[in-house]
């Protein structure tokens, strides 16, 4: 490929991933947006070296190292916003089987299901609210990249990650630097602190992400004993 047309590809990718920073967390714009990019979303994030999927993986293994008792193959995993299944290859790379996903957008669950590393993949699921269709506890680990960030979800949602995720279980997600900052997502995860639903087991801060920006990416513990949502 020639080096305009690359050139090009780069700054294509780039503006789709800007056009979706501004969808404001409105489920059907954003589930629009997503049915359009599904097809190429992967070779955009890949060209400008798109690496969350990979950090959060390799996060979930060291803490199933340190922390719990069961092998990779029987620890079960949420994986929450999807998308195309990046997260499911890379957790499939370091031994874990049991893996669940669910997006909000029917067309990107589809391009996750098709790669055959999970059990189920949900469409229609919308992290900006309840997570209805999920019990309480079930999950050892729920992890979560790409989808704290501009114009997705908010940081209250992670009181139902907390909920479904199982006490002494972990949720390890990303946040791009300037949703963080924006989001004030700190400030929720202190107050689930204070509020007993989890807390920081550790914070990677400006990591690596994508060309544009770096990340942090969270580790949060829900405690033996839960005490329930915040009020
Ligand atoms: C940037 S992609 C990240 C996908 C995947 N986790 C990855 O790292 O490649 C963001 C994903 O979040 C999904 N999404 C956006 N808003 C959502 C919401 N409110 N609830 C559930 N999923 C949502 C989009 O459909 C999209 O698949």
């Amino acid at each position: 490929m020639n080096l305009d047309r690359q050139t090009a590809l780069e700054e294509a990718a780039r503006e789709r991933i800007k056009a979706s920073h501004v969808l404001d967390g409105d489920a059907a714009r954003l589930a629009h947006f997503y049915r359009g990019w599904a097809s190429s979303y992967e070779l955009d994030v890949d060209r400008e070296g798109y690496c969350g999927p990979t950090v959060v993986a390799e996060l979930a293994g060291a803490v199933q190292t340190a922390y719990l008792a069961n092998d990779r193959a029987a620890i079960a995993i949420l994986d929450a916003g999807c998308g195309t299944g990046l997260v499911g290859a890379q957790l499939k790379r370091l031994g874990f089987q049991l893996l669940d996903g669910f997006d909000l957008s029917e067309e990107m669950a589809e391009k996750a299901r098709k790669t055959r590393v999970y059990r189920h993949v949900k469409a229609n699921v919308d992290l900006n609210g309840p997570l209805s269709d999920y019990s309480s506890a079930i999950y050892d680990i729920t992890v979560c990249c790409g989808v704290f960030t501009l114009g997705h979800v908010r940081p209250d949602a992670l009181c139902e990650l907390a909920r479904v995720t199982r006490p002494s279980g972990f949720i390890i997600a990303s946040t791009r630097k300037s949703y963080a900052q924006a989001a004030s997502f700190e400030n929720e995860v202190r107050r689930l602190q204070d509020a007993g639903v989890l807390v920081t087991a550790q914070c990677l801060s400006d990591g690596k992400y994508v060309a544009e920006e770096g990340a942090h990416y969270w580790v949060l513990r829900v405690p033996h004993k839960a005490s329930g949502p915040a009020g």
